[in-house]
């Protein structure tokens, strides 16, 4: 038998995070919360600094990967109105409403509504409040589709979320939620490795166990910084949630990040390796 070669932990480079602040905006008072809900999860307190990265139209990302997909799986048609729920500052929101669609963006933070309604488009309305209480904000069958992009990971519980899309949704309405991918993805218990033949690698050491974990904006300030929350869940838990709240799941979508177009030995194995790994996931469901 083949003895396992000994793994080694890689040491890429790692991402070099701006912390330039812009202008810090203004928040208004306008968040509609009943305030007996849960924990306040927006990114209030990191508003400027979520907009000095993805500003008017959203990182690379954003814009090669994530956004494309979404429409996507959507189906637009156009006059429908569409749910961009968890809308930060507006960047999703802007690129439906040029696929002809009229769209409400919801979001907990007041600062990141503001600066979407500063850009908004004529068929673009924001809503501030609590995606965990969307009946009562956003009335009965009041969207043909709705999408949730990179938010379902900062806020809990889901079940409130999910039948609360179920509520606002028209029948056969889809919802479409991006996840940054729940096996590969899991912050402080999954990294990239090499191994002594060059071949990079993906490991995951924790994945079917729920947990919440408090993520430091600026590790250097250490207690002084921002945080932000990343509920981790398997893949089963959306599932299931979706099934409880009245969804079907009709499609998925496992994305990677865009080829960078390196050279060279090494960079021809992490090019490989991006390209088997996926960073994002993307669950569709219909409304039953
Ligand atoms: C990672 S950002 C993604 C924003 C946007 N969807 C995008 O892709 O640029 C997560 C967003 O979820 C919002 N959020 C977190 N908890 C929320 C809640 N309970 N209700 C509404 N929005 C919430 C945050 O304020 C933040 O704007």
């Amino acid at each position: 038998m083949k003895t396992p070669q000994k793994r080694k932990q890689f040491h890429g480079k790692k991402k070099n995070r701006s912390t330039s602040q812009s202008q810090q905006p203004v928040a208004d008072k306008r968040c509609v919360s009943s305030g007996k809900g849960p924990q306040d999860t927006s990114w209030e307190q990191q508003a400027s600094l979520y907009d000095a990265r993805h500003g008017e139209s959203g990182d690379d990302i954003h814009r090669r990967v994530v956004i494309p997909s979404v429409i996507r799986q959507l189906s637009l048609k156009p006059g429908q109105h569409i749910l961009d729920c968890c809308c930060g500052q507006g960047v999703f929101a802007r690129a439906l409403s040029a696929q002809g669609v009229q769209v409400t963006g919801l979001d907990m933070s007041p600062s990141l509504i503001a600066l979407a309604e500063e850009r908004a488009g004529a068929d673009e309305r924001f809503i501030c409040g609590d995606a965990r209480e969307l009946k009562s904000l956003c009335g009965k069958n009041a969207f043909d589709h709705a999408a949730v992009v990179l938010a379902l990971q900062d806020l809990d519980p889901l079940a409130p979320v999910l039948s609360g899309l179920a509520e606002v949704l028209k029948a056969r309405g889809r919802l479409v939620m991006v996840l940054t991918h729940p096996c590969f993805r899991v912050p402080r218990h999954s990294d990239w490795f090499r191994d002594e033949t060059g071949v990079r690698y993906r490991q995951v050491d924790t994945y079917l166990r729920p947990f919440n974990l408090a993520i430091r904006t600026h590790p250097s300030q250490k207690e002084q910084s921002v945080t932000s929350h990343h509920f981790h869940r398997p893949i089963s838990s959306y599932i299931n949630e979706l099934g409880r709240a009245g969804f079907g799941l009709v499609a998925s979508e496992e994305l990677t990040l865009p080829n960078r177009g390196s050279t060279g030995k090494q960079t021809e194995e992490d090019e490989r390796s991006a390209s088997e790994i996926p960073v994002f996931m993307v669950l569709t469901a219909k409304k039953l």
